[in-house]
């Protein structure tokens, strides 16, 4: 089988890792890939967004499958691209319709189909510049602190937390005068949920589903969960909290009804539900849903996958995810991502990066973010630059082995959090 994956980051590098190792692949393409992707398949210097191009190259070599690493192309309906298309709708497409993605692609869509299906999540209001007064008479009946999100995708920045009265109605009326452009034409106002947050991951082909191994992610750019947001500085699997109580919890209260929901719906869904929940006291809410696998958490969750994931994503196609097995490895996994230094504010990229070959020799997997192939010399070319994961009997020797290659690759204002995993 002819397998293309679209994206570029530490998360497509994982994917391509594990999707590489199934003997049903024949060939595996990455558009447009990073320098870490080039080591398991071939790359295409195409954008994961540039559909008539995708499509063409598609054609040209035969591929099978799509599968769909970033939310993008999803949001921008690539699912419905190649399906709607006589010439190319033999193609398997790793991920949800246009239409299935709105569940990242708007917050409103999301609250939405929340309530209509009963799904635990924080109280909200949605707000436009035509109702600025109700946002205000909202905000005032909510404590602080208080929440905000632009309705569209905003890379990941779309999320305020004020902790006073005053800067949220400021922030506010701000987002709605087009502090993010369209995306926060409309935005969510929600009631703040106090908890420890965790990622669930669901593979669903539209009627059955397969749970992954959850995972935690550390997104602050700081060492305690301080300073700005990044997209996420390391993760752990499995977390301690999730067990099967959480998870039974989980399990009847947002995944079932979400893909049921779904389905009564009539959204077509093949493909990832990422659900960034979050545990009050013991009771598990939706903070948000993504429709594709986490970065950096696909770093540690692909090592405990130990099934063949392609098979499985020939379950989602063939919709008998049902007769496929999904078979998980106990021991734990945890990744640590270099970053360049100033990130995720302002940087310099091209560094060399010195180390990569004695990590070679250690238990730990490399996965490249941010690289880039210059005249020989893999360089950083972006903000997260290098996972570093590893397998460990307990998160703690995971983590060690993790720190210890981390200090081995070397380049220029090389920065990292030393306190992954520090609250589980
Ligand atoms: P996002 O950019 O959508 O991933 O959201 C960023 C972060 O904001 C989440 O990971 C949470 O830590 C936090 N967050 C979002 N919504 C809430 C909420 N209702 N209560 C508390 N924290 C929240
Ligand atoms: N790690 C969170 C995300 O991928 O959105």
């Amino acid at each position: 089988m002819k397998l293309l994956l679209l994206g570029s980051g530490g998360r497509e590098h994982a994917l391509a890792w594990k999707i590489a190792q199934s003997p049903k692949v024949e060939k595996l393409y990455i558009a447009p890939g990073n320098a870490g992707t080039s080591s398991v398949g071939e790359n295409v210097n195409i954008k994961a967004t540039d559909f008539d191009a995708l499509k063409a190259f598609a054609l040209k070599e035969k591929i099978d499958m799509i599968v769909v690493g970033p939310e993008d192309p999803l949001v921008e309906g690539i699912y419905d691209y190649f399906q709607n298309s006589p010439e190319t709708k033999h193609i398997s497409i790793i991920g949800p319709t246009a239409e299935g993605a709105r569940l990242e692609g708007s917050k409103e869509f999301a609250k939405e189909f929340m309530q209509r299906h009963h799904i635990p999540t924080a109280r909200y209001k949605s707000i436009t510049a035509d109702t600025l007064e109700e946002g205000f008479a909202f905000l005032e009946s909510l404590e602080a602190p208080y929440v905000l999100k632009a309705d569209g995708l905003c890379a990941g920045k779309g999320v305020l937390i004020l902790p006073t009265l005053d800067e949220a109605k400021k922030e506010l009326k701000e987002m709605l005068s087009g502090m993010f452009g369209d995306a926060s034409a409309t935005v969510v106002i929600e009631e703040f949920l106090s908890g420890i947050e965790c990622s669930v991951f669901v593979l669903t082909d539209s009627e059955h589903y397969k749970v992954l191994p959850v995972a935690k992610d550390y997104k602050r750019i700081g060492e305690g969960d301080k300073g700005l947001n990044t997209g996420g500085m390391g993760s752990v699997t499995p977390v301690p909290f999730a067990n099967e109580e959480f998870m039974e919890k989980v399990r009847t209260r947002i995944i079932e009804p979400t893909v049921n929901g779904l389905k009564t719906e009539g959204i077509l869904y093949k493909g990832f539900i990422f659900l960034g929940l979050i545990n009050v006291k013991g009771e598990p809410m939706v903070i948000e849903y993504n429709v594709r696998m986490g970065d950096p958490e696909t770093e540690s969750v692909m090592l405990r996958v130990k099934s063949d994931l392609v098979e499985l994503f020939e379950g989602v196609a063939q919709k008998n995810l049902d007769t496929k097995t999904l078979e998980i490895d106990p021991r734990t996994a945890a990744c640590v991502m270099l970053v360049s230094g100033g990130y995720p504010e302002t940087y310099q990229k091209g560094f060399p990066i010195s180390g990569i070959e004695q990590a070679q020799d250690t238990e730990s997997i490399l996965f490249h973010a941010g690289t880039a192939l210059k005249e020989g010399q893999i360089v950083t070319n972006g903000g997260r630059v290098i996972a570093i994961s590893s397998y460990g009997n307990s998160k703690e020797e995971a983590l060690a082995k993790s720190y210890q290659v981390a200090e081995m690759i070397q380049f220029e204002k090389k920065n990292l959090r030393h306190d992954i995993g520090f609250d589980l």
